[in-house]
């Protein structure tokens, strides 16, 4: 478990990341996306990405969020954190990055999917204000043919006054 005393930097994540981006995906989810489809998501209009890095001189990735903004909402598509880095809050930091980047771009809401057996991050966003608006039954396939239903979370978005992103806020 890394420790948030040692600090974490978030940078913005363009499309050029995408070889520093898939690795991680890979390492965090049975059926992750690849370094293509990461860059193509990272060129639509309104998508933007968060990286995390810590250790020595911020140069390791510890996780990456991907979203969208279009239309006055905002959308969560991605979220991971390296496993040598979980519970040091790197979530909450790049969550909380992208819901003001959000607002920034003009978003008054942020949506997101969860899959109903994933308990550690339906307990990150519920602490982060985030509430259970619907539900997709039999959305997620893993690749051991079990199924899963996709939460569907909402929070509201509370402007932010321009600062950096910063892992402390
Ligand atoms: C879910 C995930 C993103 C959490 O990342 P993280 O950096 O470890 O989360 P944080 O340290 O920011 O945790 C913030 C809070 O979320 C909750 N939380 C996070 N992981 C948890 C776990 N395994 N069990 C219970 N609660 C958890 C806790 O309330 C935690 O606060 P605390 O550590 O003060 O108790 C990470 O486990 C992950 O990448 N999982 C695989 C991919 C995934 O499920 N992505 C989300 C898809 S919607």
């Amino acid at each position: 478990m890394a420790s948030p005393q040692r600090g974490l930097r978030i940078l913005p994540a363009e499309a050029a990341l995408a070889p520093v981006l898939a690795p991680l995906h890979a390492r965090c989810f049975d059926r992750p996306w690849d370094e293509t489809a990461i860059a193509r998501l990272l060129a639509l209009p309104g998508a933007f990405g968060l990286l995390a890095c810590g250790g020595a001189d911020f140069q390791t990735p510890a996780g990456f969020v991907l979203g969208r903004v279009a239309g006055g909402e905002g959308e969560i598509l991605t979220l991971c954190v390296d496993p040598a880095w979980r519970r040091a809050g790197v979530a909450r930091a790049l969550v909380r990055g992208a819901m003001k980047h959000a607002g920034r771009a003009n978003a008054a809401t942020l949506f997101l999917e969860v899959a109903l057996s994933n308990l550690a991050a339906q307990a990150l966003y519920g602490h982060l204000g985030f509430e259970t608006v619907g539900r997709r039954p039999d959305y997620y396939r893993e690749s051991d043919g079990r199924r899963d239903t996709a939460l569907i979370l909402r929070a509201d978005i509370v402007p932010a006054p321009p600062d950096r992103y910063d892992a402390r806020n």
